[in-house]
């Protein structure tokens, strides 16, 4: 399916959704497990088509399931259409397809989770910006609350690490669209982040506040916690 494209915005936004899951149980790939009553993917790009410099939508589907999230996803983005392709097996490989098919145009291309289905339009659009007042990469985080210990194989604690210098990194991580391309032409081991990519180039990488809401749902903890937040409002 081409998209159509949004004139308004300069953003194009890949989401990576061919996970399995495995960490929620059995059951359908996570990106299509029902939250309230819709697909995690259908909550998260509502909220992404919500941002209004948003000018397309790139979704890497499980192969298997390519045809049914078209169908699921067209009334969803009417503004910002969706084109939808198969994802690979590692994540890195989903989010390498679908920025091959972002149509000519958008400079800025964020990479986000269908995982993180709560994030908030606003969260897009100040990765967005950070990208467009001129930062190569941008990545949203929060500040690391627990105590983290370092530890062995064998669960003996090696160290206590100090939590003031470490953050969690949430997504949509934003790029100027020919670094991303560059850090995925050069990726090597696969990583389990964009930026990671990015910063093997030497290349800075930017961090803006993120947010609560974007919590990365990948247990049934975390599903009864959002399920939670959409009754009050999120
Ligand atoms: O595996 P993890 O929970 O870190 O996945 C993060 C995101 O990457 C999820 O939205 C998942 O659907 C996606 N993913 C993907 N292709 C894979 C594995 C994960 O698109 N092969």
């Amino acid at each position: 399916m081409t998209a159509q494209l949004n004139p308004r915005g300069d953003v194009a936004v890949l989401v990576p959704a061919a996970g399995a899951g495995v960490r929620l149980g059995p059951g359908a790939p996570k990106a299509l497990r029902l939250l309230a009553g819709e697909p995690l993917l259908v909550h998260a790009v509502r909220r992404i088509a919500a941002a209004p410099s948003v000018h397309t939508i790139v979704v890497a589907a499980p192969a298997t399931e390519v045809e049914a999230v078209r169908a699921m996803l067209a009334p969803v983005a009417p503004v910002a259409p969706v084109t939808v392709v198969p994802g690979g097996a590692e994540r890195q490989e989903s989010v390498a397809a679908a920025l091959a098919a972002v149509p000519a145009g958008p400079e800025i291309v964020l990479v986000h989770d269908a995982a993180r289905a709560l994030t908030p339009p606003h969260l897009v659009e100040s990765v967005a910006a950070a990208v467009r007042d001129g930062h190569d990469a941008v990545i949203p985080v929060l500040p690391v609350v627990d105590t983290i210990k370092e530890v062995d194989a064998a669960e003996r604690v090696l160290g206590t690490v100090d939590r003031s210098a470490l953050r969690a990194v949430q997504t949509p991580q934003g790029f100027r669209r020919s670094v991303l391309i560059a850090a995925h032409r050069s990726a090597g081991d696969a990583l389990t982040d964009d930026a990671g990519l990015v910063e093997k180039q030497g290349i800075a990488v930017t961090c803006v506040p993120g947010s609560e809401l974007a919590l990365k749902i990948t247990r049934p903890f975390d599903m009864a916690l959002a399920e939670h937040l959409l009754t009050t409002g999120a």
